[in-house]
Order: structure tokens, then sequence, then C-alpha cells
């Protein structure tokens, strides 16, 4: 990697925007963020305005991530957006030759569209990075992975932060006092109707037995201390849980902690080209 590493971001929201600050204070080494593309232009435009007016160059602003990846010396794209930008961009800036750090992992769930982004990625010699998110163990799904017998996680969260998922439609009007399944299955299935809530089934799956063997159960509680993500792996190498209760972004709630550290830690790794622990 180059002294400085030029980042196209796509996604200004709570993720996207925590980064970005991050990236501006130096927390993830030479990475610069040099352009930014969202849909939602007030917000892109606020973030940029931010940036450049805390001592640094404001980034360029794009309505078309064809422009975006055309930026003259851009390196790497990261994703902090959606399934929906994953699926639309990914193969065009992979093809392009740029890198890629994807939040959104749910859509490489779907094997036919990885199977695309993975050629194109082979043939232009780009990376694509999906950083650990609102978990860890990741590394240990890895190196078990040929010898895993089942992986299963339970993921629980306040009903609202369920609210406005395909899958909770059943729910929206239920009044929930109790801890309750809302439901089990697939990481497969899970991801289609959870897009925005079970990254972590996906990039779980990702690294261990698959998204179709690997099961998910999300469970509505109004008591819940966070986002609670607990993960039980058994293989021929032994047995392994992990569990991990996310607070909140401490300046911006609407994001896990632990999503935006793991996302700058990536970053900062894809940068730094020395130590590399547990990678
Ligand atoms: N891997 C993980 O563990 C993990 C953890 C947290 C969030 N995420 C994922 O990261 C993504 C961002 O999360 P967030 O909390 O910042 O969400 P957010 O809703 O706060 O922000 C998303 C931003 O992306 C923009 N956007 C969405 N789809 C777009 C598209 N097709 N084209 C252009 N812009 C688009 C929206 O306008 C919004 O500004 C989500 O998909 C979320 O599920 C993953």
């Amino acid at each position: 990697m180059p002294d400085q590493v030029n980042v196209g971001l796509i996604g200004t929201g709570s993720l996207g925007s925590e980064l970005a600050r991050a990236v501006a204070r130096g927390d993830a080494g030479s990475a610069v963020i040099v352009g930014l593309f969202d849909e939602y232009a007030p917000g892109r435009s606020a973030l940029a305005q931010e940036l450049g007016s805390n001592g640094g160059s404001a980034p360029t602003e794009f309505d078309d991530v064809a422009d975006l990846i055309a930026l003259p010396g851009l390196d790497l794209v990261v994703e902090c957006a959606s399934q929906v930008a994953v699926f639309a961009h990914a193969e065009n800036v992979l093809a392009a030759g740029k890198s890629m750090l994807v939040m959104s992992s749910g859509a490489l769930v779907d094997a036919d569209f990885m199977r695309k982004v993975s050629a194109a990625a082979a043939k232009s010699g780009a990376s694509i990075y999906v950083p650990s998110g609102a978990v860890g163990g990741i590394d240990t799904l890895r190196a078990a992975k040929p010898l895993l017998e089942s992986v299963t996680i339970v993921s629980t969260k306040k009903p609202i932060a369920l609210s406005g998922a395909p899958g909770f439609a059943d729910w929206e009007d239920v009044e929930i006092t109790e801890p309750t399944v809302i439901f089990e299955g697939s990481a497969t299935e899970a991801v289609e109707l959870f897009p925005a809530n079970v990254n972590v089934a996906a990039t779980v799956s990702l690294a261990g037995i698959g998204p179709d063997a690997t099961k998910i159960k999300v469970v509505a509680d109004p008591d819940s201390p966070g986002n609670v993500h607990e993960i039980n792996a058994v293989s021929r190498a032994g047995k392994f849980s992990f569990r991990f209760e996310n607070k909140p972004h401490e300046t911006n709630p609407k994001t896990s902690f632990l999503a935006v550290l793991s996302a700058i830690e990536t970053l900062r790794s894809i940068c730094d080209p020395g130590l590399r622990i547990g990678t």
C-alpha cells in the first residue's frame, strides 16, 4: 500500500460518519477519505463540510459511484451503506482494481453474487475485506473451518432495534414484554428477513461452515442490555463460545461501538504493512 491510502466512502450514515471522523483523527494510519457517495445528499454534504472544517481537506462528493471509482489515485472503497449498495456497486469497484471493505456482509451470503465479485477481484487483483464487525472470534472460526461440526448464534436486541425488518413485520404492533424468539433458521434466510440486523450471522457464516449450515435465533427482549450476540461452535478441535454485549457508540447511539472500532482497525491494518496479530 502507498504512503497515503486514498479511500472512497459509500454510505455516510451512522457507521460511515464515525469511521470518517476516526480516519480524520488519524486512527486508521495513512488512510485519507478523499471521496464520498451516499444517495442521501444532505447527509453526505454535512459530513463533507464537517471533515473540511476540522483542518483537513473536504472530500469530494459524488452523485454516481462510477465517478468515485474513476477518481485519480483512489486506492480503496469502504462500504458502510446497505446490502443493496453492495449488490449495485461491488462488482464494478472490484473490476476497476479497487479493493473494497464491506460492512454490509449480508450481501456476500448470496452464492451467485459472491462468485461474481470473487471472480472480478481475482481478475483485477483487488481484495475484499470483511471486518469482524459487531463480534469477534472470526479468526477462531476461520482456523477451525475444516473441523467445524456446528455453529449457532443467538442475537438478542430490543424490539425497536428490529423494527422495520421484513422478518419483524408481524411483530410491529405487538407489545413484547419478555424475551421472544422472532426467527430461527439459517443465516441464508436471516439476511433476507433482517438485512440491516444480522450482518453478524453473515460474517460468522462466511468465516465458518457457510450460510446454510450456520443457524441463528433472533430474540426480541425489551430488557436486553444492548445488542447481544452469543456464538457457539462445536468442532473436532474443541468447543468455542463467545458472547458480545455491545454498547452503542459513545457519540452516535445509532451504531454499535464495536462495529465502528472493527471497521477502523481493519482499515488501519490494510494501510499498515507491519505486524499482524490474529489475522
Ligand atoms: N458487519 C457488521 O457487524 C455491521 C455492524 C453495523 C452495521 N453494519 C451494516 O453497515 C451498514 C451501514 O450501517 P449504518 O448503521 O451506518 O446505517 P445508516 O442507516 O445509519 O446509514 C446508511 C447510509 O447508507 C446510505 N445508503 C443506503 N443504501 C444506499 C445505496 N444503495 N446507495 C447509496 N447510499 C446508500 C443511506 O442513505 C445512509 O446514509 C448497514 O448495512 C448495516 O447493516 C454492519
